[in-house]
């Protein structure tokens, strides 16, 4: 199978405090890859040096065989897109401001905005639903809108390789799934590979071909959600003890916590 990007001895940390220790990872081209790992565990700083967003202490992160370190900032904008953690906006910035950001990309001084640009900022907008709300400032809108206006800008840049830093977060279920699924869309028929960090081990399970857990700064296991998410994975990585049983629509594995909670189970007398 096609690695489309590759850690090689990778070591990242700030300043003398390793989060990530000699990683040797390889992400599939087209597929669906799904970053877990509990709190802290190096998730989010992970993706950001795929990103090149954070310099390696050691190693190397190739992207199709090339390292990053010696692209040009847009080469690497032009084949990935990345949507932070947490990402901040500048005061009084509009959605619509925001989203065209992920053209810069292809912007030159001779080449200014063009019709394409414009087109694919408009279906950005439809496709995270935002539309109403492009002329309101960023600051002004909820967790979940503002987290959409933000997925738009990844989606307006147009690249073959998108990496989102928990991208559920902050919205209702209905517009997890449709996230979730619009990604999946868009790795299913434009064969984009997605790269993200996922909270929710059960949506990871279902929407990733591919499941990177990570636990004491490297990989603790790598494969499909249901070759390896187990009760011991999900102790060893989370330290919480569950069941796993199948999800019922999608057979997909599906993990229950232990702990505590009302039971109306029927204790069945014999
Ligand atoms: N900018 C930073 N400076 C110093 N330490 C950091 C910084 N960002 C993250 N860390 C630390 O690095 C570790 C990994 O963080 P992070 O990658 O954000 O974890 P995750 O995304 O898995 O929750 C944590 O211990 C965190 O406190
Ligand atoms: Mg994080």
């Amino acid at each position: 199978m096609k690695q489309v990007i590759e850690t090689q001895n990778l070591t990242l940390s700030y300043g003398e405090s390793i989060i990530i220790d000699d990683l040797n990872l390889q992400i599939p081209k087209g597929e669906i890859t799904v970053f877990i790992g509990g709190n802290g565990c190096g998730k989010s700083t992970l993706l950001r040096s795929i990103a090149r967003l954070l310099k390696p202490k050691n190693g190397a992160v190739l992207l199709e065989g090339s390292a990053i370190s010696r692209m040009s900032t847009k080469d690497v904008a032009k084949q990935m897109s990345i949507l932070p953690q947490s990402p901040i906006a500048p005061e009084g910035l509009t959605v619509l401001q925001l989203v065209k950001q992920g053209r810069y990309p292809y912007q030159t001084w001779l080449k200014q905005w063009t019709e394409e640009d414009e087109e694919k900022v408009k279906n950005a907008l439809k496709a995270t639903g935002i539309e109403d709300l492009k002329d309101r400032p960023v600051d002004s809108l909820s967790g979940g809108q503002r987290q959409r206006a933000w997925i738009a800008m990844t989606l307006a840049q147009d690249t073959d390789i998108i990496l989102l830093d928990e991208p559920t977060t902050y919205l209702d279920m209905t517009h997890q799934i449709e996230i979730l699924d619009l990604l999946y869309e868009l790795n299913e028929n434009e064969k984009r590979t997605i790269v993200m960090v996922l909270h929710d081990i059960n949506l990871a399970c279902r929407y990733a071909d591919n499941i990177v857990a990570i636990k004491d700064r490297e990989i603790y296991a790598q494969g499909k959600p249901e070759h390896i998410i187990s009760c011991p994975l999900v102790k060893n990585v989370f330290g919480m003890d569950c069941q796993i049983t199948k999800d019922p629509l999608f057979g997909t594995p599906l993990c229950i916590p232990f702990g505590k909670g009302r039971c109306i189970l029927q204790e069945v007398e014999v």
